[in-house]
């Protein structure tokens, strides 16, 4: 087979040219991912020097606010421009008060960040999943989560959160009306500032597992379909994104991310506006644990899903990579 390698074929285009080196392939790259697209999660609890690493989630950390600190400075040296708060209080009840409690892990590390952390950007979790002891994610009565009550708490959550400085206030709920609630409230009482980024396409995911585990979050019965999105569906979606747009939500998210790629491309293409996605615990534990076991190699899978993330049309991206990744890209 010696004449192979000198057999010619006349063609006019040779895509190969633009794949030949580093180099070349930089230059015609269409997605760029940069620290300053991805937004850090940070698990809140009670107490000081608390580093407590979540099981399902190697790598993952609940902290204590002085702790929440160290690690937001971090990553913000990193070149991550933000973080997004979830908390877990000492004490649960059937109608999540410490979701507004202004001395709560929340708000204690929104405070702290706030003073401590230069241009850092603080985006707060709002729900009461992590603050009932059903576990739920409103006031239940019966089998029903009765959604205008639940509304009302949420907005107190938010406007806790913003008094205690947030940035963004984040509404995971997935109840109706909830953006309209807070940014009424807001507004009445001054925070006209703080926006809202709303979870806007949250779709009813078994990709939440490990996130449980992290917050203490597990319905104790029942499960979320009755609010949360059904997966087979995009047109409900939509709607969805619409209806948060009007109430008033500057950043819509959709949720998880991996698997809803063409959720995320539509709404972007929709509506043009500032998008997030989320890649949520179970997208990321299922790369690590593969990666544990020598069955991928984590960096590669890591970009390659944030790529891909991004270039279904995020803007940006709620990853617990985030610091990792920062750090690589550097
Ligand atoms: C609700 C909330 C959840 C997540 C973010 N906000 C869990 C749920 O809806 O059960 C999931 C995030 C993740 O899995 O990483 N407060």
């Amino acid at each position: 087979m010696a004449t192979t390698t000198t057999a010619k074929l006349s063609l006019t285009r040779r895509p190969r040219r633009l794949r030949r080196t580093e180099a070349i392939r930089s230059l015609v790259r269409e997605t760029r991912l940069t620290p300053d697209c991805f937004i850090y999660p940070l698990f809140v609890v009670e107490g000081t020097g608390v580093r407590r690493e979540v099981p399902s989630m190697p790598g993952v950390f609940q902290l204590s606010v002085d702790q929440a600190v160290k690690e937001a400075s971090a990553a913000r040296a990193e070149g991550v421009p933000a973080v997004l708060l979830f908390g877990l209080p000492a004490d649960k009840d059937a109608v999540g008060s410490a979701a507004s409690d202004p001395d709560a892990p929340v708000q204690a590390a929104v405070r702290a960040l706030k003073r401590e952390v230069k241009d850092l950007v603080v985006i707060t979790d709002v729900c009461l999943c992590e603050y009932t002891s059903h576990g739920h994610c409103g006031i239940v009565e019966g089998d029903d989560i009765v959604n205008d009550v639940t509304v009302m708490h949420l907005a107190q959550a938010a406007l806790s959160h913003a008094v205690a400085g947030a940035d963004v206030v984040a509404p995971s709920d997935m109840m109706d009306g909830t953006v309209a609630a807070i940014r009424r409230l807001l507004d009445e009482r001054g925070y006209e500032q703080t926006a809202i980024m709303s979870y806007a396409a949250k779709y009813c995911s078994g990709f939440y597992g490990p996130f449980r585990e992290a917050a203490d979050s597990v319905p104790q019965f029942g499960d979320r379909r009755s609010h949360q999105l059904d997966p087979a569906n995009v047109d409900e979606a939509l709607r969805q994104v619409e209806i948060n747009i009007s109430e008033g939500a500057d950043i819509v998210m959709v949720k998880p991310a991996l698997p809803y790629l063409d959720v995320l491309t539509r709404v972007k293409e929709r509506f043009a506006q500032p998008t997030a996605a989320y890649q949520v615990s179970g997208e990321y534990s299922m790369l690590k644990a593969a990666a544990l076991n020598g069955w991928l190699d984590e960096r590669r899978v890591m970009f390659e899903t944030l790529t891909g993330i991004r270039r279904a049309g995020a803007d940006m991206i709620i990853t617990y990579y985030a610091r990792e990744a920062a750090r690589l890209l550097a």
